[in-house]
């Protein structure tokens, strides 16, 4: 998808004179070469960036290959920046072409879902906009349980609609497989939701196989959305695969290990408690971000050779798994929203590609990414 605002947006100075920059770290200026007038320049092809989600009817083209996680900007990442900077952020991926956004009901709970429909607001018809529901919510307060009893998914689509400011949603994500209700239940709402016109599309977040195939049986899954990343890499044995059999696209979630992989946090780091889960994560000790720091090692080395950043290489990795991964990187700074979309140019050649995960792939990595194991 290229709107005609991202096409105008092109045209302006900004985005093209990160175009040559962009091209230039990639290598494709000779260097010491004059960047040409921008009439001989040839304009960027966002379209070959795009990536689908899904088959069929149920499909979604995304724009980079890449969304933008919006929780952090107000729940969960410790500081909780300006809810008016945060709106203009989410404008501003906008005009820079982004068009999938990612939410959910739990985010604050309900804060995010309200600051992402203010922030889209003037742009609604042009972009996906995905949420999610299936925690348990008491006093504004996530309980720790599940319901995604059919009744509380019509009421929490209710109720999401309107914190959106839209009357539909393009991607329904349920967030948690529920124990208590079949699978066939929750399908069978959505599909119904479907059908009313009030949701587009539905996708799983971090469910196991029988239960994509449960749920996929009923109503057509668009996407899976999972931790997925150079330090998660469970999804690739058998998540993967059952999406490449059932033509369902993948969405990595904490694509970037919660900021780890960008070589930004250290031992040192102090997490908010009380907004920031990584307080209690094994993963985000300081005993375990020193034992794992090899795989930043491993990324600047990489990274130096060829001018991308520890952040750019690990999200250009989860890219070259599959052409229908689509990662949603979150972040509440512009330079780090730009750095993170120029990932989507970076191409690997095979045998980089398998150096990189090989590398990787021999270090133990300490620390659970959970306390509990997720219920599948
Ligand atoms: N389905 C689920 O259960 C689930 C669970 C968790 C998250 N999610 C979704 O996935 C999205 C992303 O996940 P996440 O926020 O957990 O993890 P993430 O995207 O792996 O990491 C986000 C963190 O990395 C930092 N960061 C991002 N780009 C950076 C860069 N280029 N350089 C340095 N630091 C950078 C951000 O800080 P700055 O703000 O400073 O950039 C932020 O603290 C969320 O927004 C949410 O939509 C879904």
């Amino acid at each position: 998808m290229q709107h005609p605002d991202r096409r105008r947006f092109l045209k302006t100075g900004t985005l093209f004179s990160a175009s040559v920059l962009a091209s230039s770290v990639m290598g494709r200026t000779p260097t010491g070469t004059k960047p040409s007038p921008e009439t001989n320049y040839p304009e960027v092809d966002t379209k070959k960036q795009t990536r689908t989600l899904g088959s069929g009817k149920h499909q979604i083209e995304v724009a980079y290959g890449m969304g933008l996680g919006c929780m952090g900007m107000s729940w969960n990442r410790s500081f909780v920046p300006d809810k008016k900077e945060m709106i203009a952020l989410i404008r501003k991926a906008y005009e820079m072409g982004v068009d999938f956004f990612d939410t959910a009901e739990a985010y604050g709970p309900f804060k995010n879902e309200e600051l992402v429909g203010e922030a889209i607001a003037p742009f609604r018809k042009k972009i996906t906009l995905c949420s999610k529901f299936g925690f348990d919510i008491q006093d504004n307060k996530l309980t720790g349980g599940f319901n995604s009893n059919p009744k509380h998914i019509r009421m929490v689509v209710e109720q999401s609609l309107s914190r959106l400011k839209t009357d539909v949603i393009d991607l329904l994500y349920q967030h948690r497989v529920d124990p208590n209700v079949p699978m066939e239940d929750v399908a069978g709402t959505v599909k119904d939701l479907i059908q009313e016109g009030k949701v587009r599309n539905f996708g799983l977040s971090e469910a196991g196989v029988e239960a994509i195939r449960k749920a996929h049986a009923v109503q057509q899954v668009t996407a899976i959305q999972t931790e997925f990343s150079l330090m998660t890499r469970e999804p690739a044995q058998e998540i993967l695969p059952v999406c490449a059999e059932l033509g369902i696209g993948f969405v990595p979630y904490s694509p970037l290990s919660r900021a780890y992989l960008t070589g930004y946090i250290n031992e040192r780091t102090k997490f908010m408690v009380g907004n920031d889960n990584r307080t209690s994560l094994p993963r985000y000790t300081p005993e375990a971000i020193i034992a794992n720091w090899s795989i930043i090692d491993v990324l600047t080395e990489f990274g130096n050779q060829r001018g991308w950043t520890p952040a750019q290489v690990a999200l250009a990795w989860l890219m070259a798994q599959k052409t229908w991964v689509v990662p949603i990187p979150g972040t509440t700074k512009l330079a780090h929203l730009q750095e993170n979309l120029w990932s989507a140019d970076i191409t690997f050649t095979p045998d980089e590609l398998n150096r990189l995960t090989t590398t990787i792939g021999e270090i133990k990595i300490v620390g659970a990414r959970y306390p509990a194991p997720v219920k599948k």
